[in-house]
């Protein structure tokens, strides 16, 4: 090699090393907070992109002390430099002051709302809950400002019962519904302009979801398919093919990357959002499912089933670790707390039970509901149990106790859905009676 060429190459490999330097090299942005559940957004810049990471406090305790916690993070995390150190212990002093919270607080009803002219099937919160979304068997789908009650818009096209509905939360500037017609429609939320009609599947639209990152919408349908749709480009993705019966729930995990079906068949399915392949499926429950849903770090799945038990199951082997017996009919719902400690179900024995997760023991029969209770969450804050019947009532439950603290009554119909905001500070029901109400 010529010394003028070697010279020339050493500069080249050094330029090189430069460029992907530059590429590699990652700059902090901005740190975002999230409460529920706790953890600290990292917002950097890397090759000219703006990405996100996150680090998840899910153990935090309000005793835990914050400058050491800020030393730690910093140890591990190379964006968290020595003089970020104090902006971090700040940040997670908040997030303790926000633990620290029951949430507790007496709701009152803040509004009726004649929402439809037909039974209302769900409705939906954006995340910061100023606005929320109603679907309907009057086909159409609302959505509503909830400190005025005013309706800001209907969407209006689909050709039959509109059942499933989403907002794409955190940002909620988009709709997705889903119809008893086969099809499911993008919306633009703040003008209710319809931007896509996703054709496809050949019976109901039962079940639909955004990804995390609202990027990729999923419909479940009686056909025994999901769908995978693309929000951008209004193109479908993949279809997810494997079940022998309807779907009746699905639900994407945190990360985004999988997704799982529950379906008619009596089994759950997870599947590779990228691929559209089948990864696993959790055979095991003797009747259909009712729903299903992942724990917040993704490591266990909880099923619900009319067989009137729930499961709960090993994400990465697809195993049966435990079912959670007690309920005397079929099991209608099913959630986590965040920690992914403790799980609530409801049934049609008119309890809801919340387990222990880690030792699968009853800790508490919420008992009080006089019908079926069809729906079922925790607060955002953990302490709390949400709860839904045919009986007319919601009712809000002490989770250490299990004792009811309130009845939320009015509606002259059964309550199909009911939701917390993500504040934990507001609850919506929405009925049979064709009304809507917002308790704050
Ligand atoms: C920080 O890390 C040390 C060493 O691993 C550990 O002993 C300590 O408990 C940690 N502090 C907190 C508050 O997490
Ligand atoms: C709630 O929805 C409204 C209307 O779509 C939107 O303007 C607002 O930004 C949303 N807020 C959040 C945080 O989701
Ligand atoms: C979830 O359950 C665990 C176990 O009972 C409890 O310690 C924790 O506070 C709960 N977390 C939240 C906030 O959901």
């Amino acid at each position: 090699m010529s010394k003028h060429l070697k010279v020339t190459f050493q500069c080249y490999v050094l330029i090189n090393c430069i460029f992907w330097a530059l590429l590699l090299v990652m700059r902090l942005k901005r740190f975002l907070l999230r409460y529920y559940p706790p953890g600290i957004i990292l917002e950097y810049e890397q090759g000219g992109q703006v990405k996100t990471k996150s680090i998840d406090l899910l153990d935090l305790a309000s005793t835990d002390d914050a400058l050491s916690i800020a030393q730690n993070l910093s140890l591990k995390e190379p964006l968290i430099t020595q003089t970020r150190i104090p902006q971090v212990q700040k940040l997670v002093t908040k997030l303790q002051e926000k633990i620290g919270s029951t949430g507790d607080r007496q709701f009152y009803l803040f509004k009726v709302l004649r929402a439809h002219i037909l039974p209302l099937t769900n409705v939906a919160f954006n995340k910061s809950g100023s606005c929320f979304i109603t679907g309907s068997y009057d086909r159409t789908c609302k959505v509503w400002d909830t400190a005025s009650g005013e309706e800001l818009q209907t969407l209006e096209g689909h050709r039959n019962v509109v059942y499933a509905i989403a907002f794409n939360n955190p940002y909620g500037n988009k709709v997705a519904t889903g119809s008893f017609d086969k099809t499911c429609k993008l919306w633009n939320a703040e003008t209710g302009q319809c931007y896509f009609t996703y054709r496809g599947h050949t019976s109901e639209i039962v079940c639909l979801s955004f990804n995390p990152q609202s990027t990729v919408i999923a419909t479940g349908s009686m056909d025994a398919t999901t769908k995978l749709w693309d929000v951008q480009s209004g193109q479908e993705l993949s279809t997810l093919s494997g079940h022998s019966g309807e779907i009746i729930c699905l639900s994407f995990n945190t990360h985004g990357d999988q997704v799982l079906t529950g379906s008619f068949d009596n089994t759950v399915c997870l599947w590779d959002v990228h691929t559209g392949q089948q990864t696993n499926t959790l055979i095991g429950h003797r009747g259909e499912i009712a729903n299903a849903h992942f724990n917040f770090d993704c490591s266990l799945i909880a099923t619900a089933s009319m067989d009137r038990s729930c499961k709960l199951w090993d994400v990465r082997t697809g195993h049966c670790i435990a079912t959670l017996r007690g309920h005397e009919d079929e099991v209608f719902d099913i959630g986590f707390n965040y920690t992914g400690q403790q799980i609530v179900s409801a049934s049609a024995d008119a309890t809801a039970r919340i387990y222990d997760a880690g030792t699968q023991k009853t800790i508490a029969v919420l008992e009080g509901h006089e019908s079926e209770v069809s729906k079922v969450s925790f607060n955002p804050q953990g302490t709390h149990v949400l709860s839904g019947s045919a009986d007319k009532s919601a009712r809000i439950w002490d989770v250490n106790t299990g004792e009811c603290m309130q009845v939320l009554e009015g509606h002259t119909d059964e309550i199909f859905s009911c939701v917390y905001n993500y504040e934990g500070d507001t609850i919506l029901t929405g009925s049979k009676d064709n009304t809507c109400r917002i308790w704050r």
